[in-house]
């Protein structure tokens, strides 16, 4: 893969390329201190973030290569109006592989048309965010130990959260995953996702109410009601706290369920879970530094 802007662009071979060099990084990260010595990650983060930037920058550091960068479009030519196209022309002059927020769907598709170097997505509006599915893989592997024969639940905004959008396009890859999509009925997943949901005979259903379905799950999968992306203050306060994990809600679930959230959580986890010893969203947001530094070392070819 040259670009990686959607989990599509990664064959089912690559993703397991990645996950388990991720694996072979956190078994033994000092052979890989000095593979990137050299090498320039450029951050362009024209969107809010702590864990994806940070955990790339981490792991170019990590693996002795440097990062520049900016963390908000205001700090960029951006607010003097300069596109996606003249930025990445630019930047690549200057580093060897770029990961790219930005608001709008199908930026980074765009720099990477325009660009010479890898770029990854590091999420690009209500669209997609593929090192977070990434992420996501290499937590569910490494804590149940496979990634098919089990039920998801998706809970929380399913219509803007991208990470919920490439996660599910990913599991269809594998065998034997049931979809429980939990939202209210406007946060629904979009229409393109439940045509590809039905067109791979995939199991999934649709429901309201967590309670009901919580003692079903191996996976619960938390997300954020994102303010971000609603067009009216009134709809979103109607709706942020639709869903409110709380030691209640747990104790209807599974010895073995494990909770993930891609972060940042505002509402929808009572901090009263997180000593639950199933609640896995930090080992999830560690994960995220391991599985970054692979796929880097595999764009760049240096794996
Ligand atoms: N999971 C995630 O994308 O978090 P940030 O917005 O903090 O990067």
């Amino acid at each position: 893969m040259k670009h990686l802007i959607e989990p599509k662009d990664l064959t089912d071979q690559e993703v397991d390329g990645i996950l388990d060099l991720a694996d072979r990084i956190i078994a033994d990260p000092k052979t890989y201190a000095h593979k990137c010595d050299g090498k320039k990650l450029a951050t362009l983060f024209y969107e809010p973030s702590t864990r994806t930037r940070l955990s790339f920058e981490a792991a170019m550091l990590e693996l002795g290569g440097s990062v520049l960068g900016f963390s908000s479009a205001d700090s960029s030519s951006a607010a003097k109006g300069e596109s996606v196209a003249d930025t990445i022309r630019t930047v690549q002059c200057y580093a060897d592989i770029v990961a790219m927020r930005h608001p709008k769907e199908g930026s980074a598709k765009v720099a990477s048309l325009h660009a010479d170097i890898p770029v990854i997505n590091a999420g690009d509006g209500g669209h997609q965010h593929p090192t977070q599915t990434l992420t996501d893989l290499l937590t569910i592997r490494r804590l149940k130990g496979r990634l098919d024969n089990f039920t998801i639940g998706l809970c929380g905004d399913l219509k803007f959260g991208r990470t919920v959008h490439s996660l599910i396009r990913m599991l269809l890859r594998y065998p034997n995953i049931s979809f429980v999509l939990i939202s209210p009925n406007e946060l629904r997943v979009p229409d393109y996702l439940r045509a590809e949901l039905e067109a791979k005979q995939a199991k999934f259903k649709e429901v309201e109410r967590l309670e009901e379905i919580i003692g079903e799950l191996d996976i619960l999968y938390m997300t954020r009601v994102q303010r971000e992306r609603f067009f009216n203050e009134e709809d979103y306060v109607r709706l942020r706290d639709s869903y409110i994990l709380d030691m209640d809600k747990m104790k209807m679930a599974k010895d073995d369920m494990i909770v993930l959230h891609p972060l940042p959580r505002v509402n929808e986890i009572s901090v009263e879970v997180d000593s639950d010893p199933r609640a896995c969203y930090f080992k999830q947001a560690l994960c995220g530094k391991y599985v970054r530094m692979a796929l880097m070392l595999k764009m760049l070819g240096l794996d």
